[in-house]
């Protein structure tokens, strides 16, 4: 599930390995490897912990020029040295690392101890090297393509045999791979952050095809050996963009970037001409637009509540019946087509396999499913009918924060499309797009008061359970700051609707679990200060997220940040801005590793 890297060409391997998984290490992993040929023989290096402990222990004069790298995230088998990736074969021939589950893995691991061999791991992807060594007669791709046939599951692998030097066989079932092109020298790996320093010049490899690179060629065949010809993609990221810069973590410096991402996400996509947005990828005519009935949305996690704000502003704005559904429920439940259904699959990613298989599910039953992703060639943007990217740049930060912004930015966007199409004005287009591209100018005067949730962290950091509250198009925000909260401090800490609490959660209030309310001056802001006065009344502290001058609530709750007021459907930008970093706040108050935080990676690509 996390990080892969493979090189061949005339540099030293280790180092291009090393700093390719360092690369790699926002993924989220808990242990790391690296496996050179040279001479003859295989070396491996392999640790759990960080790539700091890996370099550590690399041999200084550890020669070689081709070789694969792996970080791990333990799906099967604790985090140990021995199940840290490369896997050797029993003769130390064939090394393989591998992203992904083998779902298989027991009965083929059953086989092959019947057939004499002896694990050395507990993983499900030990099987892979000692299949290929068994169906190995002198051709490494040959062997790769026939192991592949018996594995079920999900794969991004990459393999080497010493026997074939300057060579790396490479393929993919549900876990991304790519080739980098570069100067007499070739990379494989999982994510192009890992080679964006030595080549932008790349090709995506698709499910269930196989790459042979040299040093200086690449093929791609599918298994049944027939080439497959495909097109050199452009990376457009820049490489001070996967850096860090002045900033303490990336999380820190991908919050602060959200005006200019915002920025980017609706650049060239207004027309203030016509009072409406124009998005050129989503491959649906004019009628087809006004043919939708309904809108569904899919996703995970932050993604899954930009889909939720969606949700709330489609149905009030473009008066079209919308929802957003966690995609990992709607792909076992035998989801219903319905005609004239518009699907839209929102991953920052473009891997997740949760969005990934329900979107595929709902493809197979006819549905149109357009991708809101961030990642340009990723396997969402790929598979889906069409879609938005939100130019966000890279999100390295496990938390997501910038992609959220502009994933509800494209989402604005295509609202507007619609609600022109059918019964918004002009003039009220005008003033809906003249308060979207207020939104960056709002969310800078939030960026600039960082110092008053840094203080406001510092008073609350040391509480064990938050609950975090809103209305509205509001709700599903508090849903987002709880994520966010509880993903990078730890901090117990529960979304709802303020109207819930009554039902339920009410029962969790005293002096030891504060709420978080959001509160703007909304038509249901009297309605949530009924709900901040029924926490008060149980002696629970508040912190409210109110608007500027809203004398009447600073006056009853017991801490409170000013937003910028915005009409009432663009408080999300507005408010979700100081909630990220109220988290990130708190995470470094309590001393947290923010930008890869336990347990969590970046692309979850498993189910
Ligand atoms: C966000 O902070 C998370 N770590 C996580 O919930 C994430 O949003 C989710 O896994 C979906 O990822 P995606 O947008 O790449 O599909
Ligand atoms: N399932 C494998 C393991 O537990 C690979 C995990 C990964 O994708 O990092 O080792």
């Amino acid at each position: 599930m996390c990080g892969i890297i493979g090189y061949c060409g005339p540099k030293p391997a280790a180092q291009i390995l090393i700093d390719g998984l360092k690369r790699l290490e926002y993924r989220g992993y808990d242990s790391a490897g690296i496996c050179i040929g040279n001479n003859g023989s295989l070396t491996v290096v392999k640790k759990k912990g960080k790539i700091r402990d890996l370099k550590a222990i690399v041999p200084k004069n550890l020669q070689g020029n081709f070789g694969i790298g792996h970080t791990r995230w333990a799906t099967h088998g604790g985090v140990t040295d021995i199940n840290a990736h490369p896997h050797t074969d029993v003769s130390g021939k064939i090394a393989i690392a591998h992203n992904g589950i083998i779902e298989n893995f027991a009965v083929l691991k059953a086989k092959l101890e019947s057939d004499g061999i002896t694990f050395k791991s507990e993983t499900d992807s030990e099987v892979i090297a000692h299949l290929i060594a068994q169906n190995y007669k002198g051709n490494l791709e040959q062997a790769v393509k026939e192991s592949l046939s018996l594995l079920e599951g999900t794969y991004g692998i990459v393999c080497i045999h010493i026997d074939e030097p300057f060579k790396i066989v490479g393929a993919r079932n549900g876990s991304p791979l790519v080739v980098g092109i570069g100067e007499k020298e070739m990379f494989l790996a999982s994510d192009v952050t890992a080679i964006l320093a030595h080549t932008k010049q790349v090709v995506y490899v698709e499910d269930r095809e196989v790459v042979t690179v040299t040093c200086d060629d690449y093929t791609i065949t599918d298994l049944k050996d027939r080439p497959i010809n495909k097109k050199i993609d452009e990376i457009t990221w820049e490489l001070q963009q996967i850096e860090k810069g002045d900033f303490a973590h990336f999380m820190e410096k991908e919050i602060f970037e959200q005006p200019e991402s915002i920025t980017r996400a609706y650049s060239g996509r207004t027309e203030a001409e016509q009072a409406t947005a124009k998005l050129g990828g989503l491959n649906l005519t004019t009628k087809e637009l006004l043919n939708i009935e309904r809108i569904k949305i899919i996703a995970a996690g932050t993604s899954f509540h930009a889909g939720l704000v969606a949700a709330y502003l489609m149905e009030s704005i473009a008066r079209i019946p919308c929802n957003a559904e966690l995609a990992s429920e709607v792909r076992y439940r035998n989801p219903l087509v319905e005609r004239n259904t518009l699907y839209f699959a929102v991953s920052q990613s473009g891997e997740t396999a949760d969005t990934l298989y329900a979107m595929r599910e709902l493809q197979r039953k006819g549905a149109t499913v357009l991708g809101i992703c961030n990642v340009v060639g990723s396997t969402i943007a790929r598979e889906s009918d069409g879609g938005v990217y939100i130019h966000s740049g890279p999100e390295i930060a496990v938390a997501s924060t910038k992609a959220f912004t502009s994933q509800i930015t494209a989402f604005y966007l295509f609202n507007l499309i619609l609600s022109r199409m059918r019964h918004m004005s002009f003039e009220s287009g005008e003033w809906y797009l003249k308060n979207m591209l207020a939104v960056p100018d709002s969310i800078k005067i939030v960026l600039d008061k960082a110092a008053q949730l840094k203080d406001m962290a510092g008073r609350y950091a040391h509480y064990k359970d938050f609950l975090f509250l809103g209305r509205g198009i509001n709700y599903p925000v508090a849903l987002e700051g709880a994520l966010k909260l509880k993903e990078i401090s730890y901090i117990h800490a529960e979304g709802y609707s303020a109207a819930e609490i009554k039902h339920g959660p009410i029962a969790l209030i005293n002096e030891e679990t504060p709420s978080v309310f959001l509160v703007p001056a909304d038509r249901l802001r009297e309605k949530v200060i009924s709900n901040i006065k029924e926490v008060k009344a149980r002696k629970g502290r508040v912190i409210a997220f109110c608007n500027e001058k809203d004398e009447e609530i600073k006056s009853i709750v017991d801490d409170f940040f000013e937003v910028p007021k915005v009409p009432g459907i663009f408080n999300p930008f507005v408010m979700v801005v100081p909630l990220q970093l109220f988290a990130y706040y708190c995470a470094v108050e309590l001393g947290r590793d923010v930008d890869q935080p336990r347990n969590l990676a970046k692309s979850v690509t498993v189910e």
